[in-house]
């Protein structure tokens, strides 16, 4: 039955980590905040991701003040965070104690839904954050990373959301994070999820293919709940659909949001001048805000292929370009089909270069490549060939538990390391994630407090996978 949709909105968050390296400043979003509340929105997708690791790396900014300063402006509308899974929001599996405390302080801080994900879709990398944030009385929402292989369809998509619901998933998200979904796939994945688990399902995608908007109205027939939109000046290319065309499409349908027109054309208003200054500073690029289509062609995301072209760049390979796509899908085979996000998008891709550049499959591998054949980042779609495990790792061990499971509980050691530099409980966590990069931070921190004009923070250029 047709009922209204809801929209999550995503300029806080994804919006600017796709287009233009999550570089908005707390500066630049609190002005809008309260109007944005104003809309009715589903949520505000307003953390996590790269905003944390951003705000230390790059703006000088405390990730959890930024947090608590939009709560603080957002009274009615759930602000939202990406989460991943034993990852947090680092590179690496950190323990249990240390995700528990991680969820327990941003729904402290301000944080309502979690979008908890893991990029091999293994269910026991979000059971520790699914548990805490339970516990924690937050929403979670669990992640079906989509993808394309031979392994994934859409009952084996059905049935992992099934088993999130079992979990405790108080709301499914398809997560389409390279645009890789078609509209009538998004139908027919919609219509087979509403049918077999009773939460809501929400849908998130990037334009960077062009279907997105077709994506979206799809799965609107097909019963979805809610969608992720970025206001306008903020949106396409690599970000999200945008958020006004879709709302006025919906206007006078069942599927109608009811949010306000007017009042978005006025958010939208102030976002543009910003784009403008995006545009002229050179981050948001031409690169990042048209449609490309070989992400649909490749099946890899749009910017895998970028690191693709830079990694052969650096080597003087560039001609290598068209044998390395090839050798793409041949890896991803041999370690069992993960979906291709962060990590699993690099360690995919810079093995892939390694294989065509040393001329022999395998002769120089990875330390990821190994870390992924031994069940360090968890279980893959597909088990590894066994002669591929012996190529890769002869007869080393095998991690068949839940990755964390192997890993003694840090925070307390975490804790001592960093006692020095804390001022608030919640900085522990910045250094847990980033380490030497929050340290960087602290001193900035202090150097401030005590007004003494310090240039300690290295402000070296790094992209961020989305
Ligand atoms: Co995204």
């Amino acid at each position: 039955m047709a009922k209204p949709v809801e929209i999550t909105e995503t300029v806080l968050r994804d919006a600017h980590q796709s287009l233009i390296a999550t570089r908005m400043t707390t500066d630049e979003i609190l002005p809008i905040v309260e109007k944005l509340d104003q809309i009715g929105y589903h949520s505000l997708e307003a953390w996590g991701g790269a905003t944390f690791d951003a705000c230390l790396r790059f703006l000088n900014e405390d990730p959890w003040e930024r947090l608590r300063k939009i709560k603080d402006k957002a009274k009615n509308t759930p602000i939202q965070m990406l989460f991943r899974g034993q990852n947090i929001l680092g590179y690496r599996h950190y323990a249990d104690d240390v995700v528990e405390y991680f969820v327990q302080k941003s729904i402290a801080n301000g944080v309502d839904i979690l979008r908890i994900f893991d990029a091999l879709n293994d269910p026991r990398n979000l059971e520790c954050a699914i548990n805490a944030c339970k516990k924690e009385k937050g929403h979670v929402q669990a992640t079906v990373c989509y993808t394309i292989s031979p392994v994934h369809d859409i009952e084996s998509f059905t049935k992992l959301a099934k088993q999130l619901e079992d979990m405790g998933a108080d709301s499914i998200c398809i997560k389409d994070m390279a645009g890789l979904l078609l509209p009538y796939t998004a139908y027919d994945l919609v219509k087979a999820m509403k049918a077999t688990v009773k939460v809501p399902i929400q849908l998130h995608t990037h334009y960077t293919s062009g279907e997105a908007s077709m994506v979206y109205l799809k799965a609107i027939e097909a019963g979805v709940d809610v969608i992720d939109c970025a206001m306008s000046p903020m949106a396409m290319g690599t970000s999200q659909p945008p958020t006004e065309p879709i709302v006025a499409a919906l206007q006078g349908t069942p599927y109608d949001t009811g949010y306000d027109l007017d009042k978005l054309v006025e958010i939208s208003e102030y976002f543009k001048p910003l784009r403008e200054k995006y545009i002229e500073s050179g981050l948001m690029n031409a690169k990042v805000m048209g449609v490309d289509v070989n992400t649909l062609k490749y099946q890899v995301p749009g910017g895998m292929l970028s690191n693709l072209v830079s990694q052969l760049k650096q080597q003087g390979r560039e001609d290598a370009f068209d044998e390395v796509l090839k050798e793409v899908p041949r890896v991803r085979e041999d370690l069992g089909y993960p979906p291709l996000v962060t990590p699993s998008s690099q360690i995919v891709g810079t093995q892939a270069v390694l294989n065509v550049l040393m001329g022999e499959r395998y002769k120089m591998i990875s330390k990821e490549t190994k870390g992924i054949v031994r069940g360090e980042y968890g279980k893959c779609p597909v088990d590894i060939k066994p002669e591929i495990v012996e190529k890769i790792i002869g007869d080393e061990e095998r991690i068949t538990c839940r990755p964390a499971d192997k890993i003694e509980n840090e925070l307390d050691k975490l804790t001592k390391e960093c006692a020095e530099w804390i001022e608030q409980p919640e900085d522990v966590l910045s250094y847990a994630l980033f380490g030497q990069v929050a340290v960087k931070f602290f001193e900035y921190r202090r150097a401030q407090k005590y007004k003494i004009d310090a240039d300690l923070v290295d402000m070296e250029n790094k992209t961020y996978p989305v």
